[in-house]
């Protein structure tokens, strides 16, 4: 077993874990944070996608016990209260998703892809970012559209970041 502690979106939790427990299942089944999807358990599909002290990490791939003493963000830890975060509104209105099994993770790769890229952000290196991320409605056009207008918006506050 291992105790593992870290904040997740802004709230310290804790629990002992089996060792083998992945970061997902902590999140699914320990915390009830089922908007972090999983589709494929083999680091192929990009659903799972949280943030690790700011990286964008596939929750499927790394243990609870790695992400001990890290602040991790989940897709609902985005929003403030009933305010869409700017991301999550592009793809609202951009039709960035169809079925939406693949949004939680589209929009955490995407949230961290604005950050760090700010207004250089180009549409082939969001293409080149997604690569990780499937989707099986085949969006792709509209998410690459929601996440170009999101970071039109935000680009001067990563930029400035
Ligand atoms: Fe993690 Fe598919 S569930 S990459
Ligand atoms: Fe259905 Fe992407 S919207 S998998």
């Amino acid at each position: 077993m291992a105790h593992v502690s870290m904040t997740v979106n802004g709230k310290e939790v804790s629990a002992d874990v089996e060792d083998r427990t992945l970061l997902s299942q902590f999140l699914r089944e320990n915390l009830g944070l089922t908007g972090t999807h999983v589709g494929c358990d083999t680091s192929q599909c990009g659903a799972c996608v949280v943030h690790i002290d700011g990286q964008a990490v596939k929750s499927c791939t790394a243990l609870a016990a790695q992400a001990d003493g890290t602040s991790v963000t989940t897709i609902e830890g985005l929003a403030d209260g009933d305010n869409l975060h700017p991301v999550q509104a592009a793809f609202r209105e951009h039709h960035g998703l169809q079925c939406g099994f693949c949004t939680p993770g589209m929009i955490m790769a995407a949230t961290e892809m604005i950050a760090k890229h700010g207004s250089s952000l180009t549409e082939e290196t969001i293409r080149d970012n997604l690569e990780g991320n499937i989707c099986r409605c085949t969006g792709y056009h509209n998410i690459v559209k929601a996440i170009q207008a999101a970071a039109a918006e935000m680009a001067p506050a990563a930029a400035a970041e």
